[in-house]
C-alpha cells in the first residue's frame, strides 16, 4: 500500500465530506480507516434480515437542514423522500403530538383554546415561579412553559434520559421548551428535510466512490500492528481525526462524560405496530424512553404488509466501552475538553473534526457545514504542512 496524501481517521459523515473534497477540489490521495466494519459512523443503516425493512442501526435518523449550501452538496450524491417527520407521546396511556403545541393543549386541558387564549393560560401557569431564578431543571422547566405540561411531558421523559431528578440537573440544560401556538406538528422547523431515497448507506458509499479514495475497515487508528497508526502516522502525514478527542490523548485528563442509547429490537406480529415511525413514552414507569417503527420513515417502499420492526431506545450514561452518543457538558467535562483543544491545537498535521473529535452534539447537516468549512478555510494549508 503506498502511502495516502491524506489520512482521515472516521468514515462518519465529517470525515467523508472532507475526504470527498480533498479528493475532488486538491485531487490528492486519501485514505479512510474505520475500526468499523462499515462506512458512515452512526447514520449508517442496514436491512433488518426477517423484514428487509431499514434499520438505523445507531438510532433514528432524519435529514433535515436550512442551510442551502448543505442541501446543495448532500444532493450530488443521493435524491431524498418527501418524508416529513412527526412525533407523537404517550402519557398515562393517551397519546399527544409533539412538540407541544395547540393540539397537544387543548387535548390535554380538554378545551378549545384559541391561540391567544393558550398563550394567556400558559404564561399564567409559568406565572408561578415569577420572579426566582431557576434553579435546577425542574424549575426552568416550570417557568417556561408552566407546572402542568412540564411535568406530564417534559419531567420524566428527560429524567429517564438522564436518569437523574431533573431537580438534580442544572437549569442550563435547557434554554427553551418549543410550545407552538397552532397545529402544526411538525418536527423540525427547517426549510429541507428527508429520508435518502435509496436508504444512509447508499449514500455515504456514494460519497466515498473515488478513484483516489481508499477505505479501509476494521482499521483501529491505535492499534499498533496496523500500518497506519497513531505512533507511526503523527507528523509523518497530514491527518484528519474525527475519533474521541480524550481516546487520543490517551485521557491524559480524565474522560469526557457522554450519554449513550441502547437499542431492543423486537419483530412483532403484524405489519403495523403503531402506526407512525416514533412514539415516545413520558412516564417515568414505562423504563424505555421511545419506540422507532423504521417501516414508517419510507412509507413509499413495498415492505411486507404482515411483519414488521421494533426498536426500544433506552438511554443512560455511557461507560469507555460503549458508544458515546450525546455529551454530558458538565462544567467539569467543559473545562477538560478546553485543555484538550488546546494539546489538539498543538499536535502535528492534525486536525480534530466531528462530534467526537470536538465533544458536541451534531446533526448530520451541521456536521457536513462543518466539514465543508474545514475544506475552505484550512484543508489546503494542512496538505502543505
Ligand atoms: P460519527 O460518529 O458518525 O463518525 C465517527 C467515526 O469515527 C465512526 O465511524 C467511528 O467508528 C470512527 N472512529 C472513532 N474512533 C476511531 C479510531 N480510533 N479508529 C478508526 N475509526 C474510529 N443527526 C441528524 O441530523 N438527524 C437525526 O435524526 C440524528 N439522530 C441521531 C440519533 C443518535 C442516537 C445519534 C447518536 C446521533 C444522531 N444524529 C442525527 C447525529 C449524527 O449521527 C451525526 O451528525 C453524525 O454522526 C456526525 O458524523 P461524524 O463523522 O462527526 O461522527
Amino acid at each position: 500500500m503506498s502511502s495516502p496524501d491524506l489520512l482521515i481517521v472516521g468514515s462518519g459523515l465529517f470525515g467523508l465530506t472532507l475526504a470527498e473534497r480533498a479528493a475532488n477540489e486538491h485531487g490528492v490521495k486519501v485514505t479512510i480507516i474505520d475500526k468499523r466494519s462499515h462506512v458512515g459512523g452512526n447514520a449508517y443503516s442496514e436491512a433488518d434480515e426477517a423484514t428487509g425493512i431499514e434499520v438505523h442501526k445507531y438510532g433514528a435518523h432524519l435529514f433535515h437542514t436550512s442551510n442551502e449550501r448543505v442541501w446543495e452538496y448532500v444532493n450530488r450524491f443521493t435524491t431524498f423522500t418527501d418524508y416529513v417527520h412527526k412525533v407523537y407521546t404517550n402519557h398515562k396511556g393517551v397519546v399527544y403530538p409533539m412538540p407541544i403545541n395547540l393540539g397537544t393543549i387543548n387535548q390535554f386541558f380538554g378545551a378549545s383554546y384559541s391561540p391567544d387564549e393558550a398563550r394567556a393560560a400558559i404564561a399564567e401557569m409559568a406565572g408561578e415561579l415569577a420572579g426566582s431564578d431557576p434553579e435546577n431543571l425542574n424549575d426552568k422547566g416550570i417557568s417556561l412553559i408552566g407546572r402542568p405540561l412540564y411535568e406530564a411531558f417534559i419531567k420524566e421523559y428527560t429524567g429517564k434520559q438522564w436518569q437523574t431528578d431533573p431537580k438534580d440537573l442544572p437549569a442550563g440544560i435547557i434554554s427553551r421548551l418549543p410550545v407552538r401556538y397552532t397545529y402544526d406538528n411538525r418536527y423540525f422547523n427547517d426549510t429541507h428535510e428527508g429520508l435518502p431515497t435509496q436508504g444512509y448507506t447508499a449514500w455515504l458509499e456514494r460519497m466515498a466512490d473515488h478513484p483516489n479514495i481508499e477505505v479501509l475497515l476494521d482499521t483501529d487508528y491505535f492499534d499498533a500492528s496496523q500500518p497506519l497508526n497513531k505512533d507511526a502516522v503523527r507528523g509523518q502525514l497530514p491527518v484528519l481525526y474525527t475519533g474521541p478527542v480524550d481516546r487520543y490523548f490517551d485521557y491524559e485528563l480524565g474522560d469526557l462524560k457522554w450519554r449513550t442509547i441502547d437499542l431492543e429490537t423486537e419483530h412483532p406480529e403484524t405489519g403495523d405496530f403503531q402506526g407512525t415511525s416514533v412514539m415516545n413514552y413520558a412516564d417515568a414507569s414505562v423504563p424505555f424512553t421511545r419506540i422507532i417503527e423504521p417501516r414508517h420513515f419510507h412509507p413509499e417502499r413495498d415492505y411486507p404488509k404482515d411483519a414488521t420492526v421494533i426498536q426500544r431506545e433506552y438511554s443512560r450514561f455511557a461507560e469507555r466501552e460503549d458508544e458515546p452518543y450525546y455529551p454530558v457538558n458538565s462544567t467539569e467535562d467543559r473545562e477538560s475538553l478546553l485543555r484538550y483543544r488546546e494539546m489538539a491545537d498543538g499536535e502535528p498535521r492534525t486536525l480534530f473534526g466531528g462530534r467526537l473529535g470536538t465533544y458536541q452534539y451534531l446533526d448530520m447537516h451541521m456536521a457536513i457545514g462543518s466539514a465543508l468549512s474545514m475544506a475552505d478555510n484550512k484543508l489546503a494549508d494542512l496538505l502543505r504542512r
